[in-house]
């Protein structure tokens, strides 16, 4: 059988990086996507062909439409589907309300909403035409409800859930299904800043009492996609630990 493509945004790190090495490691053609992370990128590669799988990187700014459609043509040149995107890329800059720069703002929207939406447009074109595709975005546990010193980063992610419905129901009847997985806290380049304390009061909270992993989140991506979630659209999943 033809081997699926998935592009996985923001793989050259943290849970990108997961999600593009469980999906190498399912089977697909994997389109390790990074923006500065080069090598980084081409390590995740080397790890997938390592364990049997296929793969290759591509640099885009996401923010950046164009370079999002030369990401896509690229992708559909080489292996001539794209199957699956997960839009895991995304900044977050924290500060309180009254200190937050109008830049640092600006930057969060771009990355972590325009950057899903320029990925989503540039790829429903081959996803039309085969009739079929999968996009997973992911959002956050703080998008449902709500964290301080990150109202640029609690609005983007409140905006990619909405992203998220909308495009169900728009590309629903293409074939195309459009889910979101929102983690909870995890251990990754993004979250190295938060001290121990701050950790270990998280998990306090967290009705399971720990916190999640690369590997959590990479699961709930791998069964969006899977034949088993072909009904399941518009969904927002939480995995977080049971913490609302
Ligand atoms: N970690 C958590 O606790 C957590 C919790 C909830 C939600 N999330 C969400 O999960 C996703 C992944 O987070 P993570 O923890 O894996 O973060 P991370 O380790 O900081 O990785 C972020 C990724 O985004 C890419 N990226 C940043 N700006 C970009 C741009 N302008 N264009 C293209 N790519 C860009 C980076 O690429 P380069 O490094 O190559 O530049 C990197 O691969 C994010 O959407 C985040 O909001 C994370």
């Amino acid at each position: 059988m033809e081997k699926k493509t998935v592009i996985v945004t923001g793989a050259s790190s943290g849970l990108g990086k997961a999600i593009a090495l469980s999906l190498g490691q399912a089977g697909y053609f994997v389109v390790v996507h990074y923006n500065t992370g080069q090598e980084q990128a081409e390590r995740v590669v080397a790890s997938i062909r390592t364990s049997g799988g296929c793969g290759t990187s591509l640099q885009a700014d996401i923010r950046n439409l164009q370079a999002c459609r030369q990401l896509i043509e690229t992708t559909t040149r080489e292996t001539g589907r794209i199957d699956a995107l997960v839009n895991s890329a995304g900044v977050k800059i924290d500060a309180p309300i009254e200190t937050m720069r109008e830049t640092d703002f600006d930057k969060v929207m771009d990355v972590n909403v325009k950057g899903v939406f320029n990925m989503c447009q540039s790829v429903v074109p081959i996803m039309f035409s085969q009739g079929a595709g999968a996009i997973v975005n992911l959002s956050s546990g703080v998008s449902a409800v709500g964290y301080p010193n990150m109202v640029n980063y609690v609005a983007s992610k409140a905006a990619v859930n909405g992203m998220t419905r909308a495009l169900a129901k728009e590309l629903g009847p293409k074939g195309i299904t459009v889910n979101a997985v929102a983690p909870g806290l995890v251990e990754t380049p993004m979250t190295d800043g938060y001290d121990a304390a701050r950790k270990q009061a998280y998990i306090e909270r967290v009705p399971l009492k720990r916190l999640g992993t690369p590997e959590d989140i990479a699961a709930a991506v791998k069964w969006f996609l899977s034949e088993e979630a072909a009904f399941v659209n518009g969904q927002v999943l939480f995995v977080n630990g049971g913490l609302h």
